[in-house]
Parts: structure tokens; sequence; C-alpha cells
């Protein structure tokens, strides 16, 4: 029994020594000291010792298990502060790596431009303001002078919500007109961006959804002088002090008289030709359409009551993503919507 007792102590100690996770030696603890473990299977034949020899190998019986649970508690300890190394180790943070760099979004293209047009606006003491996209008939075009029949009420051109047509989707901005004026009187100054709606198949120049500003002066005395002053000066601010400009006569309904203002062919510089071929820009013509404009037909002033024998007003309305594209040298209009930043990181 003696050499049994040896024997297992030295392979309890042998196999304490190389088992290396916590698992390893909770499965030693109950081999070797449990009850089903062979220290116990030896010390239940103690019975058939002689009462000489009992005491003696019960002493030993001890010593052997006080041996193994310390070498226990000694590997418990050691295997512990490996485990705990490793894993400092493997979540260690290398403090002195640089850091991932943030990728920082910024301003769309269409609202950089539309800002630096409402910066200039602002400066020359025009309020912004919004309205609603959803419109009646009556402002989008009745008090704008476009009467029943009108081609341009027609519902090829316009999206109606109602069968009686009385209800659509804005197709310009210049029913703000009508509304500012029910609300403001002279003198005021107005500018209204935002989106308006047409039936039109999207292609490089057209989309069935598109930005307008609209803008509005009404005082007394105010001239198409005035009108021309307002433009000449935003285009000089959007395109610099040497782009040339052109107005022409034009009409729209609710101006009179109407004009439609062109800026000289950034591309072509006015030729219509680069290198004997016809510029893709301005399709030779050699100017880009940017604006309608007028003076607020007496008509309109009156739907709005004002008077026109004392006050006159100028209006204009202009194609945000067409100003955009001249601007910032777009040739393809819904590359603005497709917002695919390789794209707009450009800007
Ligand atoms: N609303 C007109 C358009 O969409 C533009 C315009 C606005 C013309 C104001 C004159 C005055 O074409």
């Amino acid at each position: 029994m003696k050499e049994q007792l040896e024997q297992i102590k030295k392979s309890a100690l042998d196999a304490l020594e190389s088992a290396a996770t916590p698992a390893a030696l909770d499965e030693l603890r109950v081999r070797l000291l449990g009850k089903k473990g062979e220290l116990t299977a030896v010390l239940k034949q103690m019975g058939k010792l002689s009462p000489e020899e009992r005491p003696v190998m019960g002493q030993l019986a001890n010593s052997v298990r006080a041996s193994i649970e310390q070498k226990l508690e000694e590997r418990k300890a050691q295997i512990d502060s490996a485990v705990l190394e490793a894993k400092l180790a493997a979540e260690a943070i290398d403090v002195t790596i640089p850091g991932q760099e943030v990728c920082l979004g910024h301003q769309h293209p269409m609202n950089q431009v539309l800002q630096q047009i409402k910066d200039i606006f602002v400066g020359l003491g025009y309020q912004v303001v919004d309205g609603p996209e959803v419109e009646l008939a009556s402002y989008n075009f009745t008090r704008l002078n476009i009467e029943e029949g009108h081609p341009s009420r027609d519902r090829s051109d316009t999206f109606y919500f109602t069968d009686d047509d009385s209800v659509l989707l804005r197709t310009q901005t210049s029913p703000m007109q009508i509304r500012y004026m029910e609300n403001h009187k002279p003198p005021l100054c107005m500018l209204a961006p935002g989106r308006v709606f047409r039936k039109d198949e999207a292609d490089a120049t057209h989309s069935p959804m598109f930005h307008q500003i609209e803008g509005l002066v009404v005082d007394e005395h105010i001239t198409m002088g005035d009108l021309k002053g307002a433009l000449i000066t935003m285009m000089r601010k959007i395109y610099g002090v040497d782009s040339v400009t052109r107005f022409r006569p034009h009409h729209f309904p609710f101006t009179e008289p109407s004009c439609e203002m062109d800026m000289q062919c950034h591309k072509c510089h006015g030729t219509g030709q680069i290198d004997g071929q016809v510029c893709s820009t301005c399709h030779g013509e050699g100017w880009i359409e940017l604006l309608g404009a007028g003076m607020v037909h007496p008509d309109v002033l009156r739907n709005c009551g004002i008077d026109p024998d004392k006050y006159s007003g100028f209006a204009f309305g202009m194609g945000l993503e067409r100003t955009a594209m001249g601007r910032l040298k777009i040739n393809d209009l819904r590359l603005i919507f497709d917002n695919d930043v390789r794209f707009l990181n450009q800007f």
C-alpha cells in the first residue's frame, strides 16, 4: 500500500505539472481527490490493515493528499496568471500607432451652390422663405395669369392629385410670389428656393424633379434696371467678374415685359465651337440659358391686393441644377441625384 500511495503521489504531481488549462486542472482534481478518485479507492482498503499499520498508512495517505492539494493550488495560481498574462498581451493597445483617419462628409454640391446664392441675396436684403410642394392650381397657375386651357396646365406636363385638376405638385416656384404677396405688403424682397415637378423623362438635362429659386422684389419705382442690376450682381458673384451675360426678350404670362438671361458658354467662350467641332456644352449656341425673369404683371399685383399704379416689381426664376452644373462644370444632371460618393468627393 505504501508503494501504491507513493505511486499515486508521483503520477499525480507529474500530471498536475503538465496540466496547462483551468479545465485540465479541474478534471485532475476530480480524478485524484474525488469520491471515485484513486486516493479514495486506496483509503477504502485501510480497513484491511493491521492496527499497527493503520495510523502509519493513514498519516502517509493524508500527506499524499496534502501534497496533491498544495500542488493543485500552486498550479491553479500559475495557470490563472498565465491566462491573465495572455489576455492582457492579446488585448494590449498600442497608443503610439497612428489613428485611423476619420472620413468627414461635406455639403452636397447642390447645397454648396444654393448656399452661395442665398448668401448673395441675403446680402442684398432678401428674405429667404419656404413653401408647399403640393400646391393649389390657383396659386401655381390661375393667379399667375395662366388661364385654364393654357398648354402648361396640360395633364401630360403636370402631376395632378385630383380629378378636377385643382391640387398638384408645383411645376415652378412662382406660386411663392402669390403666397408671399398675400402676407407681405411692399416694399418686399423675397427669395424662395425649392423642389418643382414636371412630367419629364430623365436624361442628361432633364429630371421629373428639379430645383428652382424664385426671386421677387416689389416697391415704388422698381424698374427693369433694378432687375438687371440684381441678376448681373448675382452672376458676377457666382461665375466671376468677367462672366458675360445677356438679356433676351421672352414671354411669361405673369411678367410684362419678360426676358430670359443667358450666360456666355464657359467652354467655347461664345464661339459655339471647340477645335472645329460643335461645342457639347452649349450645343453650338455660344450661350447657356440661365433663368426667366420680368416685371411683375399688373394683374398679378392686383390678384394679391397690391395697387399696380403705385407699386411695381420684378421677379425671376432660376434652375438650381443648371446653375450648379455651369458653376461646377458637371455635364450630366443625373450625376447630381445619384449621390455616388466618388462623384460627390470631387466638390
Ligand atoms: N417660373 C418660370 C419658369 O419656370 C420662370 C420665371 C419666374 C419667369 C419668375 C419669370 C418670373 O420657367
